[in-house]
C-alpha cells in the first residue's frame, strides 16, 4: 500500500488531496499545525474531523510544526513520498509578518526535504505558487523564466524555498522532486479570504463586492480539482531531479469578466465597489501550461463556469446548514 506524508493537508487543497489518495486506496498521514493564520483553525478543524469520519484506519493526522526536525524525521520514515503543501499561503498579509513566512515557507520546506533525503525517501513535491513570476516575466509565464523579481515576501519565500530545494536535490540526484507553481486555486473549501469564495460569500447575502482597481487585472483561476489531478500526476510520473511545472487554466480572466461570471453563475446582479490594488498584487497571472500537458500528460478539465457553479452550490448548503442548525 502507498503510504504518504502531506503536509498541510487539512488546508484547502491539502484535505481535497488527501481525499483523493484516501479514496484510492492509499493511506496518508498529515502534518499540519492548524494554526489560526490566514483563517480560522476551525475550518482545518472540521476538515479533519470529515476525512477521518470518511475514512477511519487509513489516516493519521498529526498536528505539528514542518520546522521541527523530530517530528519531519518520524514522518518522513518509510513514506512513499512527501507532499508538501504546507505553508503560510496568501500575498498580503505576508507584509505583515514577513519573517514568519520565511521561517515556515522556507526553512520549513528544507527541514522536510532533508528529512525525506535521510529517509531515502524517492519523491518530494513542493506546492510552489505563480507569484513567483512577479510583474517582470514575459506572459504567458514559462518554468524557465528567472522569477528573480517578487512582488511580495510570500513570493519571494516560494522563490527562495525553490532554490533551496533545487540546490539540496544535487545530494540526491535520483529524487523526484517536481516543483508545482499553482495559479489562484479555487473550488468547494477554498480558503475563505480569497476572491471568488469571499466574492459569491457576498454576493448570496446581496451585499456589494469590493474589487480592487479598475477590474482589467487577470486572474489565472484554477479549479482545485485540477489542481489535485495535477499533484497526483506529478506524483506518479515527474521525472528525477528538479522539475518545475505550471498548473494554471492557462486561460486568464479579467476581474471585470469574473464579476460577469459570478453573476451568470449566482443567477444575480452584482454590485461592484472599488478600492485600490493592494501591496504584492501583480497585474496579471497567466499560465504556459505546455510542459504540464506533454511531461504530465495533464491539462485543467474544468471551465471558470462549471468551477463557479460547483463554489455556488458549495454556499448554498452551507448557507442551509447553518439556517437550519
Ligand atoms: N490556494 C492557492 O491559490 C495557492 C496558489 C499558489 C500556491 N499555493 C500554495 O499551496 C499550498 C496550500 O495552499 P492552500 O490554499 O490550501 O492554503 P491553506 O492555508 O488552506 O493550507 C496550508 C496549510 O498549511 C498549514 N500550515 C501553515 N503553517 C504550518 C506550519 N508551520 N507547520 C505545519 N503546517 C502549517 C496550515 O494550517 C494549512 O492547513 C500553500 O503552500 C500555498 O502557498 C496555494
Amino acid at each position: 500500500m502507498r503510504r504518504w506524508l502531506v503536509t498541510g493537508g487539512v488546508g484547502f487543497i491539502g484535505h481535497h488531496l488527501t481525499r483523493a489518495l484516501l479514496a484510492r486506496g492509499d493511506s496518508v498521514t498529515v502534518l499540519d499545525d492548524f494554526s489560526d493564520a490566514p483563517y480560522p483553525t476551525r475550518l482545518k478543524r472540521r476538515h479533519a474531523e470529515v476525512l477521518s469520519r470518511e475514512h477511519a484506519g487509513r489516516l493519521d493526522v498529526v498536528e505539528g510544526c514542518v520546522t521541527s526536525r523530530e517530528t519531519a524525521a518520524r514522518l518522513t520514515a518509510g513514506t512513499t513520498g512527501v507532499i508538501h503543501l504546507a505553508g503560510l499561503a496568501g500575498v498580503r498579509p505576508s507584509f505583515a509578518d514577513p519573517a514568519r513566512y520565511s521561517v515556515v515557507n522556507i526553512e520549513g520546506t528544507a527541514t522536510l526535504l532533508d528529512a525525506a533525503q535521510r529517509a531515502g525517501t524517492p519523491l518530494f513535491v513542493f506546492a510552489s505558487s505563480s507569484s513567483v513570476y512577479g510583474n517582470a516575466t514575459p506572459l504567458p509565464a514559462g518554468e524557465d523564466a528567472p522569477a528573480i523579481v517578487p512582488e511580495s515576501p510570500y513570493a519571494a519565500s516560494k522563490r527562495a524555498a525553490e532554490l533551496v530545494v533545487s540546490a539540496m536535490i544535487r545530494k540526491t540526484p535520483e529524487m523526484r522532486c517536481p516543483l508545482l507553481r499553482f495559479f489562484t486555486v479555487y473550488g468547494p473549501w477554498q480558503r475563505p479570504e480569497m476572491a471568488i469564495t469571499s466574492f459569491l460569500r457576498d454576493v448570496m447575502a446581496g451585499r456589494p463586492i469590493t474589487v480592487f482597481g479598475d477590474g482589467s487585472m487577470r486572474r489565472d483561476f484554477t479549479h482545485v480539482d485540477d489542481i489535485v489531478r495535477g499533484i497526483l500526476a506529478a506524483a506518479d510520473v515527474a521525472p528525477a531531479g528538479v522539475r518545475a511545472y505550471n498548473l494554471g487554466s492557462g486561460a486568464p480572466v479579467t476581474l471585470s469578466e469574473l464579476v460577469t461570471a459570478m453573476g451568470r453563475a449566482a443567477g444575480r446582479p452584482i454590485q461592484v465597489e472599488r478600492a485600490p490594488v493592494p501591496l504584492g498584487d501583480v497585474e496579471a497571472t497567466f499560465a504556459d501550461i505546455s510542459r504540464a500537458r506533454s511531461e504530465l500528460g495533464w491539462q485543467p478539465r474544468i471551465a471558470l463556469d462549471e468551477g463557479l457553479a460547483t463554489v455556488v452550490s458549495w454556499l448554498a448548503s452551507e448557507r442551509t446548514a447553518s439556517a437550519t442548525s
